[in-house]
């Protein structure tokens, strides 16, 4: 595990986006592995700025997200294909078809689990896996429980989850209570993950997944098992490593 201890989320942003934009230089078809959230922001807007000053080509890039919430159709601002297009989608020459991400409105939510294992089979490894960590140490939205699930599926956000993504929405009553995640295990088979960490109130769950014991009860836990894991953190969130 190699960590990047950045002064704040400015400079944690610049490292992770030279990360992924070596990614997409060295291999441009590459499939990238993408998440939402507060951490990726900053990162997806130097990557826009990179592709502004012609340093970056997505034209052969293709991509995975992590989850999406049960209900929220892909307009809807708060669906996370929606966040998708605002912060880097509508900024760079990706194609809208290279970009997959589960679909919230699925009359069966359990048969679009099935469909986007197969989508993840079709595309294959994943080569760069961005993540972000939730404060009861979920990635994607595997939440934490007795297993650690393999594959997509539904999950029950925790209220924990519910209240932290209250932010963005008018009110807790609107926050959506399921989602569709990718499973562990298509988590780690990519072939890299980039961990994003940012702020004082995520320094005690990054020290108990990263150093902690390896449990389905820290689902982030199980990045300790992965050969090639990156972790870029600003000093705030990194404080106890
Ligand atoms: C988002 C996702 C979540 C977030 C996590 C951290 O696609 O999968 O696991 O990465 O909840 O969110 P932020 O970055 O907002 O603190």
């Amino acid at each position: 595990m190699r960590i990047y201890r950045e002064k704040n989320y400015e400079a944690m942003s610049q490292t992770a986006a030279n990360i992924v934009a070596a990614q997409v230089k060295v291999k441009p078809d590459c499939l990238l592995g993408l998440a939402t959230g507060s951490s990726p922001v900053g990162m997806y807007g130097v990557l826009a700025e990179k592709f502004r000053r012609g340093e970056l080509d997505f034209s052969k890039v293709r991509s995975v997200n992590l989850d999406e919430y049960v209900g929220l159709a892909a307009w809807h601002p708060q669906s996370y294909r929606y966040f998708m297009r605002e912060n880097l989608f509508s900024h760079v020459n990706i194609e809208p078809s290279n970009t997959h991400l589960p679909d919230g409105t699925a009359t069966d939510p359990e048969e679009e689990c099935r469909r986007y294992d197969r989508i993840l089979e079709e595309l294959g490894r994943v080569d760069l896996q961005v993540l972000g960590l939730g404060h009861n140490g979920h990635i994607g939205f595997n939440e934490p429980g007795d297993i650690f699930e393999k594959s997509t599926h539904v999950v029950n956000l925790q209220d924990s989850t519910i209240q932290a993504n209250a932010r963005f929405f008018d009110s807790f009553d609107q926050v959506p209570r399921r989602a569709i995640t990718m499973g562990i295990a298509s988590i780690m088979r990519a072939r890299c993950i980039l961990l994003l960490v940012s702020g004082e109130s995520k320094a005690e769950i990054v020290k108990t997944a990263l150093t902690g014991d390896i449990t389905p009860r820290v689902p982030a836990s199980v990045l300790q098992l992965h050969p090639n894991v990156m972790v870029v953190g600003d000093e705030e969130a990194l404080k106890y490593l």
